[in-house]
């Protein structure tokens, strides 16, 4: 089909089903730890202006396995930035130097600026509490993996709903499926209201009371955003932790999922636990971004 080919991948909003199949079938033919030439003579700009670990790392490694080559900013304090030069300039250069762009900041919107702004395809990494469109990629792929479907599954997204882009992408990606979407969060860390609204004319959505994890075949945990409060005061109110204990409220055959870095809702005890699927998760961003390069880059 060609969906990905130059594509910018900003959001997931309207990517059809048929497109995440394509990524996702193709990141199951990935061997992550085979070299190969596909992308021999492609040079990528890895723009993270915002922390990051496994995004930042999988695409650098998902390029390099697939035999391009990696530029990369992982600080705006060591480019023009910090003398005051705007964003649009600085893409304007890198796309001078480049074949693609994957691009993590902290404002809501700069993946769109960049797009904007460069003739060559521009990946968002992240901007912002907004978007995180390739996290929901892996997710899907994930799990696909696991369940050999996703139609006909019930989803819990817990923590922070308001800030976490992840979960973001991931509902808009699943509206296109037979799914049930459900939230439970701190009242003022709910779903973003346009959001939810979005997604219930596509698919079942309903908002619990309590972390009932007792019908969900996927729990998907995240973060409390920390850097995205003004008042860290505010932030400290809504920590919350799922344990070895909590896991017996959970089916047997459920799945335990987080985009990480966790930092305290996951208590370790719990990962050695066959539900505890978030290492898979994290290692199948190689594969899902050596698919997706590919995609973008060659079609
Ligand atoms: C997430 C992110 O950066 O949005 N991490 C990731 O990319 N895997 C989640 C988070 O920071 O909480």
């Amino acid at each position: 089909m060609g969906y990905w080919k130059n594509k910018d991948i900003l959001s997931m909003r309207g990517v059809p089903r048929e497109a995440i199949d394509e990524v996702i079938d193709e990141a199951a033919r990935m061997d992550a730890r085979a070299n190969s030439r596909v992308l021999e003579g492609k040079l990528i700009a890895t723009l993270f202006f915002e922390a990051s670990t496994r995004t930042r790392l999988s695409f650098q490694t998902a390029c390099r396995r697939l035999g391009g080559k990696v530029l990369s900013v992982s600080d705006s304090k060591s480019t023009s930035m910090e003398k005051g030069e705007t964003l649009h300039d600085t893409i304007k250069l890198v796309a001078a130097c480049a074949d693609a762009i994957v691009i993590r900041h902290p404002k809501e919107g700069s993946a769109r600026l960049a797009a904007e702004t460069a003739d060559i395809p521009v990946i968002n990494a992240g901007d912002g509490a907004n978007q995180h469109p390739t996290q929901a990629l892996l997710d899907l792929f994930t799990v696909k993996q696991r369940f050999g479907k996703i139609d006909g599954l019930s989803f819990l997204f817990i923590g922070d709903l308001k800030y976490g882009r992840t979960v973001h992408s991931l509902c808009q990606a699943l509206s296109n499926y037979d799914v049930e979407l459900c939230f439970y969060s701190p009242p003022a860390l709910r779903m973003p209201i346009a959001l939810l609204g979005e997604l219930r004319e596509k698919t079942r959505v309903r908002e619990l009371d309590t972390m009932d994890l007792s019908a969900a075949d996927v729990v998907y945990a995240t973060r409390i955003q920390r850097e995205r409060f003004a008042d860290p005061a505010e932030y400290a109110k809504y920590s919350y932790e799922i344990n070895a204990e909590s896991l017996k409220r959970m089916k047997p055959d459920a799945v335990l999922m987080h985009p990480f870095p966790r930092v305290g809702e996951i208590n370790t005890d719990v990962d050695k636990d066959a539900r505890a699927l978030y290492f898979v998760q994290e290692a199948n961003g190689v594969p899902v971004r050596m698919a997706l390069l590919k995609q973008i880059l060659i079609g």
